[in-house]
């Protein structure tokens, strides 16, 4: 009984003077995102990720302990008296940012680096962290020898926060980049410091999309950087598997120059596979129809209207089920178009022709 009373218990902690509640096992971060102060900042975070503790930047005063300490690893108990902002946080957090800032060759990367990859220029803004005090050694060495088309790997601009190591793991299960040496030698980098393409790297971007400084950065996308115009995101589906991966389209006047996995998309939560994230040609292909065409006796294509292809598509379907049995007709239903269009073809092929040769390819 005691047990029951004691798991049904509201748990309470004191925030900046405000009592606010928690369940077991939150984070001193977590309380904080919920209740009280969405501002803490923080650069080795995702929440998608375990929390993993490097940056320092989320670090919290707690009543009793001595040393700030980092909320994104700290579970909260029942009585603490937490504050998230002081004087003497926002000094340590602007000199951890001068520290990182300092290392770097580019702040200011362009947006279409990738999903988050603006997180620690808005916080170096914010701190006004670009003081130059702490200018000199530099980590992580780039790879612009590596010849893949989809990931730029500027190590250059690496603030070591391992988010891209643990996507790769932790969300792609696919652990094939990892961390080598420490210090100011520490590298982001594959098995034997190969390639991308002789690793066990599928592409699907994930590593982009976390990293916070444009180290990892969409290679793509950023072939559209001179592009005249602001980029604009338009939320849609991935047309490929019947997954249906949520995305943000960025594009620029009618440009479609890359595509943003949803972090917030109930079936992928920011995943996407190397085809969502970037087998996107075919939207603006020079060689994609444009208008129905219809082969004339000459057995030449020609364009055609509506009207005419679809005439020519029946009396073709009407032929083949005369001629040689309904048996003869087998519909195969895009992967990629909408559950409304699958439905309409099996029933299509059931209803007209009476046979049940129907099949789609939604199997990715
Ligand atoms: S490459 Fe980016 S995500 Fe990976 S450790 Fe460096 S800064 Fe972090
Ligand atoms: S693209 Fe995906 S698989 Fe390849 S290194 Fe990045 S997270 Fe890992
Ligand atoms: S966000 Fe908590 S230590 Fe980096």
């Amino acid at each position: 009984m005691a047990t029951i009373e004691n798991s049904t218990q509201t748990l309470t902690l004191t925030m900046n003077g405000t009592e606010v509640t928690f369940s077991p096992g939150e984070t001193l971060y977590e309380v904080a995102q919920r209740h009280v102060d969405r501002d803490v900042p923080t650069l080795c975070y995702d929440e998608r990720l375990e929390a993993f503790g490097a940056c320092r930047l989320c670090v919290v005063e707690v009543e009793g302990i001595r040393n700030p300490v980092a909320s994104c690893t700290t579970k909260a108990t029942a009585g603490m008296v937490v504050k998230t902002h002081t004087d003497g946080l926002e000094a340590h957090r602007r000199t951890l940012l001068e520290m990182v800032a300092s290392e770097n060759r580019e702040i200011d990367v362009d947006p279409l680096s990738g999903y988050a990859s603006q997180e620690m220029k808005t916080l170096v803004d914010r701190y006004e962290a670009r003081t130059g005090r702490f200018q000199g050694k530099q980590s992580g060495k780039s790879r612009p020898d590596d010849p893949n088309p989809f990931i730029k790997r500027d190590y250059d601009l690496c603030i070591s926060c391992y988010r891209c190591v643990r996507v790769c793991a932790e969300q792609e299960g696919d652990y094939a980049i990892s961390v080598a040496n420490r210090g100011f030698e520490t590298q982001i980098t594959t098995e034997f410091g190969g390639f991308l393409k002789d690793s066990a790297c599928t592409f699907c971007g994930q590593c982009i999309q976390t990293c916070p400084t444009g180290a990892l950065a969409d290679h793509k996308a950023l072939r559209s950087k001179d592009v005249p115009g602001e980029v604009k995101k338009t939320r849609t589906i991935c047309p490929y598997c019947g997954v249906g991966c949520s995305v943000d389209l960025m594009s620029k006047g009618d440009k479609l120059v890359g595509v943003l996995p949803a972090m917030d998309g109930p079936a992928n939560l920011g995943a996407l596979c190397i085809k969502g994230q970037f087998a996107y040609d075919f939207v603006q292909h020079s060689e994609r129809l444009s208008t129905p065409l219809v082969r004339g006796d000459d057995g030449v294509l020609r364009p055609a209207s509506w009207d005419e292809a679809l005439d020519r598509a029946a009396q073709g379907f009407k032929d083949a089920a005369a001629n040689h049995g309904e048996d003869s007709i087998y519909a195969i239903a895009s992967g990629r178009a909408p559950n409304e269009a699958a439905y309409l073809t099996q029933k299509f092929i059931r209803a007209t022709f009476g046979t049940s040769q129907v099949d789609n390819c939604s199997r990715a």
